[in-house]
């Protein structure tokens, strides 16, 4: 395992009630799960969608471990023949969680063969080869199946359809942000002072995934500095050095909008236009940047292309040369 993926697993909350925000999703999911116990019935298949690092493979981790089943997992990508789905599917025992993440990114055919399966609990396959090739039809135990995406729309609709549960995830609010910053820090056993949290919060773009990761990094500065709680000093001093600045904005972020003013007087830029402008794949811009760049209202998504908008330029401080947008 690699050593951030065990990082990850070892701060990852195991229940619902340590899960912290999402508090629409949390509440609802408390609800349904309580149910299909109660009723003991598997739970509805689920699709949780959402920028990177918002807590959906956690979630779907907790959805099992609430439930009291087993989740075998699966990437879209990584299913390739018919024949590993139907192997994954067919490992399932009754109430079991099948989590297949990056869902928007299963090849069709394979989607088609879930259809009966989310549907039905049966599994249609064609065995044989050409010539001599015949349906067979096979049972399934009852199972809920748990996708997660950070792009719903390029979900197709029958499938987006054959979730019963749809959860969208939201960026946290601070105060959510310091909560986790603050469990973190206890799991890992290393002290942090109130501002410092929430200036590591304030910092990391709504994302836990990246409070988690920035807030390693300025443990290692205060371990070198010898300070045994982290404090605000120490906090700010490691997020200047990895160059986040004042608002959470690392260099790529602050390169997508200088780019779209400075080269392209402010917009629209196509996003193929862009993204070779910054030397970036267009899927990490529109999966990793652009959200938050839009949330918090710097850019903005036209038909034409994007856009760097008023407030954008006032605070990188840069003149409009031609109409406000
Ligand atoms: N609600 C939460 N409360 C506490 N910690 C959280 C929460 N959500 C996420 N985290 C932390 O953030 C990290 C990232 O979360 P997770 O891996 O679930 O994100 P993700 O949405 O699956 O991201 P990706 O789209 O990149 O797969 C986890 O290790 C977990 O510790
Ligand atoms: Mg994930």
């Amino acid at each position: 395992m690699e050593n951030e993926e065990k990082y990850e697993m070892s701060i990852r909350p195991a229940l619902i009630d340590e899960y912290i925000g999402q508090t629409e999703v949390k509440e609802n999911m408390k609800v349904f799960i309580e149910a299909a116990k109660m009723r003991g019935e598997s739970l509805d298949h689920v699709l949780l969608y959402g920028p990177p690092g918002l807590g959906k493979t956690t979630m779907a981790y907790i959805i099992a471990n609430e439930l009291g089943v087993n989740i075998k997992t699966a990437s879209g990508p990584s299913i390739e023949k018919s024949g590993d789905l139907a192997a994954v599917l067919s490992s399932l025992e009754p109430g079991d969680v099948l989590f297949i993440d990056e869902i928007h990114r299963m090849p069709r055919f394979i989607e088609e063969i879930l259809y009966p399966a989310m549907e039905d609990f049966s599994l249609d396959i064609i065995i044989g080869s050409e010539g001599s090739t015949r349906n067979i039809k096979i049972d399934l135990p009852p199972f809920t199946l748990v996708g997660a995406t950070t792009k719903a729309g390029d979900l197709t609709s029958p499938l987006r359809d054959r979730f019963g549960i749809v959860n969208k995830l939201q960026y946290y609010t601070e105060d959510e942000l310091t909560q986790i910053i603050k469990r973190t820090s206890s799991v890992l056993e290393t002290e942090i002072d109130d501002d410092a949290a929430k200036e590591l919060a304030f910092r990391s773009r709504g994302t836990p995934r990246i409070a988690n990761k920035y807030f390693r990094r300025v443990r290692d500065f205060a371990l070198v500095e010898g300070k045994s709680v982290i404090d605000l000093e120490v906090t700010k001093k490691a997020l200047d050095r990895l160059k986040i600045d004042r608002i959470g904005l690392d260099e790529t972020d602050k390169e997508l909008i200088l780019t779209i003013i400075e080269k392209f007087n402010g917009g629209p830029v196509g996003i193929d236009t862009l993204a070779t402008a910054v030397g970036e794949e267009v899927s990490t811009i529109e999966d990793m940047y652009e959200p938050y760049l839009i949330q918090i209202g710097m850019l903005k998504r036209t038909s034409r292309g994007r856009i760097a908008t008023q407030k954008a330029y006032e605070y990188f401080e840069k003149n409009h040369q031609k109409a406000m947008n």
